[in-house]
């Protein structure tokens, strides 16, 4: 395991602004405690159909969250992949994958958030994704995938079930793929998982090579590989 920070932008005014966007981008990741209140898929599904524009704009525009897509991607997708991309949402993740990989595929328990996602697609002029309202647990690929990613979707999963998601992504994958997480760190808000809790939930799926990068000062990117003969 190793821990490689992707480091704040150094222009002089994002500098000055650093305290202030950092205040921010906390007090925004402790908002996500909000999933905790989501019992259930509906309520999710209830809550992203009327969040999804606002959620979209939210995240677009912080820096972190930007470059830690495009770290996520650089560590894990190369061209002629066939890559998921899981609880894809708005498809931010999507997008940046796709101009670097075969193909895209990107599962998402709401069909609004898809339908964002498609959109952002086409505005993209991207002709290489397929976007399905699924959820993970029931997603049944014809094909394995060569890289798994997800952003920031494990916080909706309770937190004794997450090893069983994790067992899915491992299953999506051929021997030898890839998955990519990327999210926020425990140690900042509760809904995510501690370096200590990936680890042990991410080997217990049976991943092993696990890596994990610190971006910023609150997120994290966790890459792990199943391995050749499993
Ligand atoms: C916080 S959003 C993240 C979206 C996107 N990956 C991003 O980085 O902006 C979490 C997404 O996970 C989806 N989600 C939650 N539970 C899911 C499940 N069990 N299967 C598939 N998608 C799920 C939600 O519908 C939502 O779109």
């Amino acid at each position: 395991m190793n821990g490689t920070m992707v480091s704040e932008d150094n222009a002089p005014l994002q500098k000055l602004l650093r305290p202030l966007i950092k205040a921010l981008r906390t007090a925004y990741i402790q908002g996500t405690t909000v999933v905790k209140l989501m019992p259930s898929e509906r309520a999710i599904q209830l809550y992203y159909k009327y969040r999804r524009k606002s959620y979209d704009l939210q995240w677009s525009i912080d820096p972190g969250y930007r470059k830690g897509l495009r770290k996520l991607v650089e560590l894990v997708v190369e061209k002629n992949d066939r890559v998921l991309d899981v609880g894809c949402g708005t498809g931010s993740a999507t997008v940046v994958a796709a101009p670097r990989a075969k193909e895209v595929v990107g599962i998402d328990l709401s069909p609004h958030m898809i339908e964002l996602a498609e959109d952002k697609a086409r505005k993209k002029c991207i002709s290489n994704t397929c976007l399905f309202a699924s959820s993970v647990e029931d997603y049944r690929p014809d094909e394995a995938f060569d890289k798994v990613i997800s952003s920031f979707m494990i916080p909706h999963v309770k937190p004794h079930l997450r090893p069983q998601i994790y067992s899915c992504m491992f299953d999506f994958l051929k021997p030898g793929g890839l998955v990519g997480l990327f999210g926020s760190r425990g140690e900042v808000c509760d809904v995510y998982e501690t370096t200590d809790e990936i680890v042990e939930n991410l080997t217990r799926s049976g991943f092993t090579e696990i890596k994990l990068y610190d971006v910023y000062d609150i997120y994290r990117i966790a890459v792990a590989k199943r391995p050749e003969n499993a």
